[in-house]
């Protein structure tokens, strides 16, 4: 492989989506559905060679997926299909010299319903509204960040927003 070939060939796309999922089940039931959810992305994304993280709330989804352009498109196309969420929209797709979440096939930050504000509400409601998003692909990596790095990922392991 040429010297730089594999840092200039990684993208990151991020995106966020309403979660449909808690229209149609109970509250207890939304951590089972998640965990399908994230059982089969880790499996694919492996195959794949692709790395990230989802956040998830009870309002929405907001995902980083990272890798291989043509890998990181083909899966996107399949999880903007998936009727498990809704208005599924994409904020940046650029590439990237490193991974921001190395080593994570898909890393899960799970905001429970529990006292502490829904970090992906005011997002939703906004879009819902067809107000123009404020929030940036760096703002979201920043929250999913600082969302997945208590559970799974190491300081040393930080790479901030382009
Ligand atoms: C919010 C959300 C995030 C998802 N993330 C991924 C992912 O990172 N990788 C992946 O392969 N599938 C992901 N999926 C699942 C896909 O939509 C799809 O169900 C899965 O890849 C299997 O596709 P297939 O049935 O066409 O084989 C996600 C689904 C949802 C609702």
């Amino acid at each position: 492989m040429r010297k730089g070939s594999l840092s200039s060939s990684l993208y990151r796309l991020i995106y966020y989506s309403r979660n449909v999922i808690a229209d149609r089940v109970p509250p207890a039931a939304l951590p089972a559905e998640i965990e399908a959810i994230v059982e089969v992305s880790r499996r694919r994304n492996t195959a794949e060679q692709l790395t990230g993280c989802l956040l998830c709330s009870v309002s929405g989804f907001a995902q980083a997926l990272e890798g291989g352009r043509d890998a990181v498109e083909r899966t996107f196309d399949r999880i903007a299909a998936d009727p498990r969420h809704a208005d599924v929209m994409m904020i940046s797709l650029i590439p990237v010299e490193k991974l921001s979440f190395p080593g994570c096939a898909m890393a899960l930050a799970w905001h429970a319903d529990s006292g502490s504000p829904d970090p992906l509400r005011h997002l939703i409601a906004e879009a819902a509204a067809g107000l123009p998003r404020a929030t940036t692909g760096a703002d979201m990596l920043r929250l999913l960040r600082a969302a997945a790095d208590p559970l799974q990922l190491s300081k040393n392991d930080f790479v901030g927003p382009p």
